[in-house]
């Protein structure tokens, strides 16, 4: 467990076994930032020649360790590159993240990087715990790298009631996407519906246990009440597995709530395809198709945590898309939760299938607006690259998605949803909806057509996120091998938003 905390202290003069300096790409040349300043100063006309020496250019992504002699007293410093504006967030977090992994063995760490506002702060704070987390619950030996006990953050407005509210905010959003990449990194077989259910609730009671803890409430709705509810998008997708189908839905009501928003998340445990069954290569990262249903979990805990006042209904809806003689078909039709009936033409579609049934049953809350979030189509991953997300949906919604993305450092583009896709999702000869129509091009649009039926024409937007969830590729910023939790910060923004606009 690492312990971050505020001071004002001079980086020169800290003990901690390193220091972070956060390095300014300048025109004239490398410079130190603001927050490092008595570190320039103890090196004085040493300090050109010395970064000069080490190579170190300010260019962000840089980091670059060099040992002291008696200029200053930690015996290690680490200069990491801030680009060219040290007042941008983006920038300030990617060098923490990196900052993160570039120290490997120290007890307590100094942060000499830009943090004279609230939002520096906490640009710094989350960037260094994401950047530095690692997934090691499956490895037998714990590696020689530690996290260092104690993190000080050094800011000039340290004892300011807002900057110890940013610290707070930092660690409570850091949680979360960290609570989203451990589920999505653990293996399928450890993740099934009922166990990643059980996460949920362990995660739930964390947050709601003790005096003083927000109040959200949980209901998590097995296969039987699934049937009952008529949920048979999601017991279409189940039926093929060992593991039986859960939907999990959250709901945090505060009292001074200005405004209601419905989240649902994708949970497919493991995609293999189902019979229209994936190639080899594709399944690989498939233990991260229930990304969206913990990201939406997350998100909402997050802003429990925070105290949002704004009315949040979550649903996750969980199933695992296996290969088994209880497979539905190619040619099935299945009802969904709110009576239209879809023909099934590739069972590997099926993320749309939980999709379906979970934003009925959130359009019936009458919320103000409906998000959802997925890792829904290959043809998202293919446009876009694993760093943006894709956004579709109504006018008004896709716009505060794509700002809230911004204010979030989470890239995201707005995908059109063309006229001609209702007229192919109504193709079917003998049911109401066709779930696919094999044109291999612009699957993505088709997908979001389909989500848009079940979202009884409310403000909404749909995040696909294929792709983003798992960094196949080596770390950057904060972001690290593997599951990436992308989307969570943009879920958090995005209720900040909409309470803040409406209140
Ligand atoms: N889970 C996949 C989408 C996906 C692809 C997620 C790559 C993460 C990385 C989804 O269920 C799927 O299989 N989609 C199909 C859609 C097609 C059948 C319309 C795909 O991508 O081919
Ligand atoms: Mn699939
Ligand atoms: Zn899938």
């Amino acid at each position: 467990m690492t312990t971050y905390s505020l001071r004002t202290a001079n980086p020169a003069k800290t003990r901690a076994d390193a220091v972070v300096v956060g390095v300014v790409a300048g025109d004239k040349g490398p410079r130190l930032c603001e927050a490092a300043d008595e570190v320039s100063k103890a090196y004085g006309r040493r300090l050109r020649p010395f970064l000069s020496t080490m190579g170190v250019t300010g260019k962000a992504g840089e980091a670059v360790k060099a040992p002291t002699r008696d200029e200053v007293n930690a015996p290690l410093l680490v200069f990491v590159g801030l680009g060219e504006d040290p007042a941008d967030p983006v920038a300030v977090r990617r060098a923490a993240g990196v900052a993160a992994r570039s120290v490997s063995n120290a007890a307590s760490v100094a942060l000499a990087l830009p943090s004279e506002t609230p939002e520096l702060i906490e640009a710094v704070v989350e960037g260094h715990r994401l950047g530095g987390y690692t997934f090691t619950a499956y490895k037998s030996k714990q590696s020689e790298a530690t996290e260092p006990t104690d993190v000080v953050v050094l800011s000039p407005v340290a004892r300011r009631a807002e900057a110890v509210a940013a610290l707070e905010r930092a660690e409570i959003l850091a949680d979360a996407v960290v609570l989203c990449r451990d589920w999505v990194n653990t293996p399928p077989k450890d993740c099934t519906p009922p166990l990643l259910a059980d996460l949920v609730a362990a995660a739930h009671r964390a947050v709601t246990k003790g005096r003083g803890a927000p109040k959200v409430t949980l209901e998590v709705f097995d296969h039987e009440r699934l049937a009952e509810m008529g949920c048979g998008g999601i017991l279409s997708v189940g039926s093929s597995s060992e593991s039986p189908s859960r939907l999990a839905k959250l709901t945090w009501a505060p009292k001074d709530a200005v405004a209601h928003l419905a989240l649902v998340g994708k949970g497919v445990t493991f995609d293999s395809g189902g019979l229209t069954i994936k190639p080899s290569s594709s399944m690989v990262n498939m233990k991260g198709d229930m990304a969206g249903a913990a990201s939406v979990v997350a998100a909402t805990l997050a802003i429990a945590r925070l105290g949002l006042p704004i009315r949040v209904t979550a649903f996750a809806p969980m199933a695992e898309n296996m290969v088994s003689a209880t497979s539905t078909r190619p040619g099935d039709v299945i009802t969904m939760h709110n009576g239209t009936t879809v023909e099934i033409a590739n069972t590997d579609a099926e993320g749309r299938m939980l999709l379906g049934d979970a934003l009925s049953l959130a359009v019936e809350e009458k919320p103000d607006v409906v998000l959802d979030i997925a890792t829904l189509t290959g043809h998202m991953q293919l446009a876009l690259g694993d760093k943006v997300g894709a956004v579709m949906g109504t006018d008004d919604q896709v716009p505060a998605v794509l700002a809230a993305g911004a204010a979030a450092g989470e890239q995201h583009w707005r995908m059109p949803i063309p006229e001609e896709m209702t007229e192919r999702i109504h193709s079917s000869k003998i049911a109401d909806l066709l779930q696919h129509d094999w044109v291999r091009w612009g699957g993505g649009l088709y997908a979001s057509a389909f989500l848009r039926e079940f979202t009884d024409g409310l403000p909404w937007a749909h995040l696909d996120i294929a792709g983003k969830e798992m960094n196949t590729g080596s770390p950057y910023g904060h972001v690290p091998s593997g599951a990436t939790g992308f989307g969570v910060t943009t879920l958090v923004e995005f209720a900040r938003a909409l309470a803040a606009d409406a209140g």
